[in-house]
């Protein structure tokens, strides 16, 4: 039996060596045809909720054999496909859908025997395309219009683009967007500030990108500018407080090019989107989309704009050439992030959300499989929406934290910039990471780090037992007032946290002891107000203590939050906890009032952990 069983694993091993180059997620094959120019016109339905016209190709034929082009899709429903001739007429040509996977979407295979340069697809979207959100006037700020916007990675941008949806292929776009007269597009290319509002867009990406970094947003729009460089979309109702809260990006990004090198993008400008959003934010170049959650009024959480712009190096420049390697691309942008906030906010904060993530890191480990826990990971098969979470983003960037370290910040930060420069509009593997610093920095600087240490941490599950002990001084001393608090040497009034930070609260909040009762909770709510706190970190922080002790008091704040915030890593971790701690019936009462109201992946994922 066991040999039998090693056999087929063996085998099943060869066969998926043997597409080596392919991307388990895409049904594309890039080294017969690939896309190099991507033409898009588009009319957006807000009554229909779709998003109707074509999308033209351009082609380089890599293979004088090919005869077709397969593309990745995914509930879209194709009207007819053209491509040109010699002569430049268009003509019409046959096609094929394969069966539909709830995951992976539909193989199109358009049959292209004289291998054209152009071939346009007319096409509408579904209402209910996983990579677009549909918002009615309701759950804008405004409360009057409609708003839109696209969410493509890890594989959602086949719903509403027919396209070869790979993070292994890069290409350039333009579009003509159109929308009704009153309200306004942008997209992650260049967008005319002052343009008028006519309901006609023009845009124009020309670094070549990965398909899941091309974005739409669509919506009653305004823009400030913060710099010469930098600017802000965001309704009229969030802009002014969008503004001062991200009034640093200019220095983050001039900081961020003295460590990694020029800025590869032109502009750098956030569109803030409805709470409803389902990330914190979204790397989509020149045009970060952003939670409004983090419109904290202290620019506490601003690390997630250090962090999207972080990507601009890490992701957009080196992109993680399958999913099976999105560390590379989170782990690399959460160490960047850290390194940026350094610099603009010095390093006691720095420090402290670093050591806050190793905290993360540390406790998530123990309840994820440990054949999850590597950092490259085996994808084969699996939605790499389920990818996300501590090993690519914590252990990833403890990994950077800890090579910085053994080789010294000079040295590392060189290695770092010339990498970025090495392999910039190109993709990047564990495997050729794990070569590259081999020859750059082991070799250059024996008795650093080991080969074996370096697979270790590559391949290796769970936390090498030479990961870096993350501590903050700061922490320490609130540390002391919890111990203290715990072993009654003080009473709750008596905690001495005179001007805490908000990182230096999530650590009190998130370190306050296993055995918490409910009479304590009462306590320190009737002191600090956590309940009530208009920071959404520090709510989520603390209904996640509070809902295991079912603490009621809390459920009309907790089922106001759960309502208007979509984003997923604080909703889907509150509702686990809800179904878990005996209040399935709150946790479904909620659900109702919100599921139309969360983006499609969201309630995708709260299906499941609800189980309805
Ligand atoms: N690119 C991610 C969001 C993402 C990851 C979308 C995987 C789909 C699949 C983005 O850059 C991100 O990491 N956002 C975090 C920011 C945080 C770590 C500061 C988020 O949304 O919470
Ligand atoms: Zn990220």
């Amino acid at each position: 039996m066991r040999i039998i069983f090693t056999l087929i694993t063996f085998l099943m091993v060869g066969t998926s060596n043997a597409t080596n180059s392919r991307d388990p997620h895409s049904f594309a094959v890039l080294d017969q045809v690939s896309t190099q120019h991507l033409y898009l016109d588009l009319s957006v339905d807000f009554q229909k909720k779709t998003l109707a016209g074509f999308a033209e190709h351009r082609l380089v034929w890599h293979n004088p054999k090919a005869q077709s082009l397969i593309l990745d899709t995914k509930q879209l429903s194709i009207k007819k496909i053209l491509y040109q001739g010699q002569n430049k007429s268009w003509y019409r040509t046959t096609y094929h859908l394969g069966a539909s996977d709830p995951v992976f979407g539909q193989k199109l295979t358009i049959s292209l025997p004289k291998q054209p340069e152009r071939v346009r697809i007319y096409y509408q979207t579904s209402p209910e395309a996983t990579g677009l959100q549909w918002l009615t006037p309701a759950q804008t700020a405004g409360k009057k219009y409609p708003f839109l916007f696209s969410q493509s990675q890890a594989i959602h941008g086949r719903s509403w683009i027919p396209i070869q949806d790979t993070p292994g292929m890069r290409l350039t776009y333009t579009a003509r967007i159109h929308t009704p007269a009153d309200l306004r597009a942008v997209m992650s290319a260049d967008n005319t500030q002052n343009a008028e509002k006519d309901g006609d867009y023009m845009f124009h990406m020309p670094q070549p990108i990965p398909p899941y970094l091309i974005a739409i947003g669509v919506g009653n729009l305004h823009f400030k500018a913060m710099s010469q460089q930098t600017g802000i979309y965001a309704e009229k109702e969030t802009l002014a407080a969008a503004v001062a809260e991200f009034s640093d990006t200019q220095i983050m990004i001039d900081e961020a090019e003295t460590l990694y090198g020029p800025y590869a993008w032109g502009r750098y400008d956030l569109l803030i989107l409805p709470p409803s959003f389902p990330f914190g934010g979204m790397e989509n170049p020149r045009l970060s989309f952003i939670t409004p959650t983090v419109i904290a009024g202290d620019k506490s959480l601003v690390n997630l704009i250090a962090h999207e712009l972080a990507h601009s190096w890490s992701g957009n420049l080196v992109t993680n050439a399958t999913w099976a390697d999105l560390w590379l691309n989170e782990g690399f942008t959460s160490y960047v992030e850290n390194r940026i906030m350094e610099a603009v906010f010095g390093p006691a904060r720095a420090q402290m959300e670093l050591a806050l993530v190793s905290d993360w890191v540390r406790k998530s480990i123990q309840d994820i499989p440990l054949e999850k826990t590597s950092l490259k990971v085996n994808t084969q098969n699996k939605d790499p929406d389920d990818s996300f979470g501590a090993i690519p983003y914590g252990k990833g960037q403890l990994f950077l934290t800890y090579l910085e370290q053994q080789f010294g910040r000079k040295t590392f930060d060189i290695f770092l910039k010339n990498y970025f420069q090495t392999y910039q509009f190109q993709t990047m593997t564990s495997e050729h990471f794990t070569q590259y610093i081999q020859t750059q920095l082991l070799d250059k600087y024996p008795g650093r780090m080991t080969e074996k240490e370096l697979h270790e941490w590559v391949y290796g599950q769970g936390l090498p037992e030479t990961t870096p002990d993350v501590t903050s001084p700061a922490f320490t001393k609130v540390q002391e007032q919890i111990d203290h608090w715990v072993a009654q040497k003080i009473t709750t009034s008596q905690i001495k946290s005179n001007h805490w930070s908000v990182h230096e609260w999530l650590y009190f909040i998130e370190n306050l002891p296993e055995t918490l009762t409910l009479e304590q909770v009462k306590q320190l709510d009737n002191r600090y107000q956590f309940t009530t706190t208009q920071n959404a970190e520090i709510a989520w922080a603390w209904f996640s203590r509070t809902i295991p002790l079912q603490y009621t008091q809390a459920n009309t704040s907790l089922a106001t939050y759960m309502q208007r915030i979509g984003r997923m890593r604080f909703i889907v971790p509150l509702y686990k906890l809800l179904n878990q701690y005996g209040q399935r019936e709150l946790a479904l009462e909620i659900y109702r009032k919100s599921r139309l109201g969360y983006h499609p992946i969201a309630q995708h994922g709260l299906d499941r952990v609800l189980k309805i």
